[in-house]
């Protein structure tokens, strides 16, 4: 183990919660699994107990004590995604990979995981390959989604990849567009949010595109800090509903149509977002004038 890299590691992300949860990612990102001597140099750093570090690293899906393969696929098998046949979905990824849910595969290459939401129900089956999530997955997709994991999933072409899809999105308080023509991100109008931390307002823009991974710009909030989203219009703060699955930190839910939610986790930096079916009931700005 590298312990001068995972001391600057410690160094670079401080010693709060949510600087455990990025010292904790950088550590699994590093290792692709968190190992024990890291647990305890982080325990001895950080002056926490080793059984507090351990609560964190076992609480979050995203963190691992065993080896992981270079390439993660996670099949879900929550309720939605179920009754459409997720079970059916598990056993071929299985069948074709040769390894049962929660194993690696000999060559180090694949880890095959089964999850209880992805929190993109509407999508069922959903199958998230090294972050990228695959919708209405049926036995014949396997294949392809173990192939393209295996190649490489960085790269995407947002005209021929299902994948990544355009939104658009407004403040669920007062329902004025979030859309920044004047802004472009991956070639697109971007989503313009105001954000706040520590009394510090800033503007931030990120994509338009679910699905993709162009960082978010415009804003000097300090990577790993979970802020505050507002509307820029009527100046409430976005509501969260649900925590990130990726990192614990609050979800906040950009409206899309009555019903449906884009959520998007407020720690910077963090990739965490999917599409929720919520109903909204806030009293809106614009109600009683
Ligand atoms: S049940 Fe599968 S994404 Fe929610």
């Amino acid at each position: 183990m590298d312990t001068k890299g995972i001391l600057e590691i410690i160094q670079r992300n401080g010693k709060n919660r949510a600087g455990l949860i990025a010292i904790l990612e950088e550590i699994q990102a590093e290792y692709a699994y968190l190992p024990e001597a890291a647990l305890r140099l982080v325990a001895k750093e950080t002056g926490r107990s080793l059984a507090d570090v351990y609560g964190v690293a076992t609480f979050y899906k995203a963190f691992s004590l065993k080896p992981k393969g270079r390439h993660c696929i996670s099949v879900c098998l929550g309720t939605a995604c179920h009754v459409r046949g997720a079970q059916k979905i598990v056993e071929e990824f299985s069948q074709e990979l040769g390894i049962k849910p929660g194993e690696t595969t000999p060559d180090n290459e694949v880890t095959l995981e089964t999850v209880n939401c992805l929190g993109a129900c509407a999508l069922g089956p959903t199958v998230v390959a090294d972050g990228r999530y695959f919708p209405h997955v049926c036995k014949n997709k396997v294949n392809g989604i173990i192939d393209a994991a295996v190649k490489g999933l960085e790269h995407y072409d947002e005209k021929t990849d299902g994948r990544i899809f355009p939104l658009e999105v407004s403040c669920p308080v007062c329902r004025k567009s979030l859309m920044s023509p004047d802004h472009h991100i991956d070639g697109r109008p971007s989503v313009s949010l105001e954000v706040s931390l520590d009394g510090r307002r800033d503007r931030l823009h990120f994509s338009s595109l679910y699905g993709s991974r162009t960082p978010a710009s415009g804003s000097e909030i300090p990577p790993s800090s979970v802020s505050r989203f507002h509307c820029p219009h009527c100046r409430n703060e976005i509501p969260c509903f649900s925590d990130c699955l990726e990192c614990g930190s609050p979800m906040a839910a950009l409206y899309i149509r009555e019903g449906v939610v884009w959520e998007i986790c407020t720690r910077r930096g963090c990739p965490g977002h999917m599409l929720n079916l919520r109903h909204i009931n806030l009293h809106r700005a614009d109600e009683g004038k």
